[in-house]
């Protein structure tokens, strides 16, 4: 044999230097969630050690994060089911609990960078990400209500508009209507192949934001699809989306890759709850080493092609890094 690989694994020193793809905080994105009121800290069973957190508590526990070198963050509302209605009108309400705590963490930390989401679900009565007439998700007239949605977000201070909505056309309509506001400098990472998955179980518990009838499925992707992606990626870039997203990540790999390889704009994954939640559950019972499994999947999507990871183990990686 003139060729054998395992000389280049024979140390530690040498298999670092042939390291082929690396993953530095930098790369990732924490998803925090919000709850009004004071002095909230509340469990979510299906995630452990993720928390929804009132703003005075959330403003301390960025401030432990922005120690440990995580700069970006993606902030989700959880939202009383009383103040839900059919239109979501609380989401674009300048005096809301989301607006006004998006305003304080970039007061209080101007170099973050902070990323919100554009859905309806979280304020909808009907827990769909589009307005419900008649039993149907209704594409056209969902967009001025996440246009709305998206200015009050800018207005209040935030770096990247995150539309995780799946409506037809809504890059356009926000990008022109963040610059008709004078808001040209306002992102917007688009989720572009985001996929009707089962992974998404406790984020919707995080938020109490399941569907109350049908599912996701005419606005979502069909997991068996990937030319589709293309289609969904080259609309996005072409109304202006600065990153396009795949997501969930772990079983979507190869789109990640396929939107690499086609394109030039940044793709990011977002490594979704169900995918972190499985982990947890598995060490627990001590099937599998934590920050192993953790390490093996972030590098995998980086492997894949993502440059920046939406992950709830941004702090774990973090601190694996920091001892
Ligand atoms: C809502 C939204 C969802 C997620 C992010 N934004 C859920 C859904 O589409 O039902 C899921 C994130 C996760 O599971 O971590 N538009």
């Amino acid at each position: 044999m003139n060729i054998r690989p395992r000389r280049n694994r024979k140390n530690a020193a040498i298999r670092d230097m042939v390291q082929e793809s690396r993953l530095g905080i930098e790369n990732l994105i924490f998803p925090v969630f919000l709850k009004d009121g004071n002095n909230v800290k509340e469990e979510i069973p299906s995630l452990p050690n993720i928390y929804r957190w009132s703003i005075d508590l959330l403003l301390k526990e960025i401030e432990s994060c922005m120690e440990l070198g995580i700069r970006t963050y993606d902030i989700f509302p959880a939202v009383e089911d009383h103040l839900k209605d059919q239109s979501a009108t609380m989401s674009y309400d300048p005096e809301n609990f989301y607006l006004k705590a998006i305003r304080k963490i970039k007061e209080t930390f101007p170099d973050l960078v902070l990323m919100s989401d554009v859905a309806l679900d979280p304020y909808s009565s009907d827990g769909h990400d589009g307005l419900v007439r008649d039993g149907k998700i209704v594409n056209d007239e969902t967009l001025p209500i996440l246009a709305k949605m998206s200015i009050a977000q800018a207005q209040a201070g935030i770096d990247i508009i995150g539309p995780s909505d799946m409506m037809d056309g809504r890059v356009g309509v926000i990008r022109s209507a963040l610059d008709d506001a004078g808001y040209t400098d306002t992102s917007i990472m688009s989720y572009t192949a985001k996929y009707a998955s089962a992974f998404y179980g406790p984020f919707r518990d995080a938020l109490n934001s399941a569907p109350k009838s049908g599912d996701k499925k005419t606005y979502q992707m069909n997991p068996s699809n990937k030319a589709e992606a293309l289609i969904e990626a080259q609309l996005d870039i072409e109304e202006g989306a600065d990153m396009v997203m795949v997501k969930p990540a772990l079983c979507y790999l190869d789109v990640i890759h396929l939107l690499k390889e086609n394109f030039a704009t940044p793709v990011t994954a977002y490594n979704v709850s169900g995918e972190y939640a499985m982990v947890h559950a598995a060490a627990e019972k001590g099937w599998i080493d934590y920050d192993a499994a953790m390490n093996e999947m972030l590098l995998s999507i980086k492997r894949a092609g993502a440059d920046g990871i939406l992950t709830y183990f941004a702090k774990d990686f973090a601190q694996s890094i920091a001892e």
